[in-house]
C-alpha cells in the first residue's frame, strides 16, 4: 500500500471513533480519536489526554503518532482520520487537527516521504484534505539533511 493506494475510509473513521471513547478529557469535555493507517495495513490510534496543568494537555493525533513512533514506525504514512466533538455531541461537526498536530504529523509524514490524506469525520461529511495543504511549506527533517 502507498500513499496512492485506495483504502477503506469507513474503517479509518470508525477506528478514530472508537478511539475517542478513550479521550482523557475532563477539563475541556471534548473527546477526540485520532486513526493513523500505514502502507502495511496497519492502524494505530490515540485519543487525547488532558492534565489538570492544562496547556500539557496531549491532542489525540499527537498521542496516535507518539504510539506509532513507539512501535517503530518510521514513516509509511497513508492517511489519519480525526473524529470528535463535545462528550454528548460527539460527531456532530468536522474536527480538523491544530496546528501543532500538523506540525507532529508533518515529522512522521516527511520521514517516509509521504503526503497523507487526513480525514475530518462528522455525523453528516468527511472533509478530506492533504496534509501539505493543511500546512502548506512545511518544516520537517527533510530541512535538516
Ligand atoms: N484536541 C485534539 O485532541 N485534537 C485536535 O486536533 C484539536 C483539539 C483536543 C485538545 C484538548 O484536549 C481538547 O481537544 C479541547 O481543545
Amino acid at each position: 500500500m502507498t500513499a496512492g493506494t485506495p483504502f477503506d475510509r469507513a474503517e479509518l473513521v470508525a477506528a478514530a471513533r472508537l478511539a475517542a471513547a478513550r479521550a482523557y478529557a475532563p477539563y475541556s469535555r471534548f473527546h477526540v480519536g485520532a486513526a493513523l493507517l500505514f502502507d502495511d495495513g496497519e492502524i494505530v490510534t490515540g485519543a487525547n489526554v488532558e492534565n489538570a496543568s492544562y496547556g500539557l494537555s496531549l491532542c489525540a493525533e499527537t498521542v496516535a503518532c507518539a504510539i506509532a513512533a513507539q512501535a517503530g514506525r518510521r514513516g509509511g504514512l497513508v492517511a489519519v482520520a480525526v473524529f470528535g466533538g463535545l462528550e454528548d455531541r460527539l460527531g456532530e461537526s468536522m474536527v480538523t487537527p491544530c496546528g501543532r498536530c500538523r506540525q507532529v504529523i508533518t515529522e512522521l509524514a516527511q520521514l517516509g516521504g509521504t503526503d497523507p490524506l487526513v480525514l475530518c469525520a462528522s455525523h453528516d461529511e468527511t472533509g478530506e484534505f492533504r496534509l501539505s495543504a493543511l500546512l502548506p511549506r512545511a518544516f520537517g527533517p527533510a530541512n535538516l539533511t
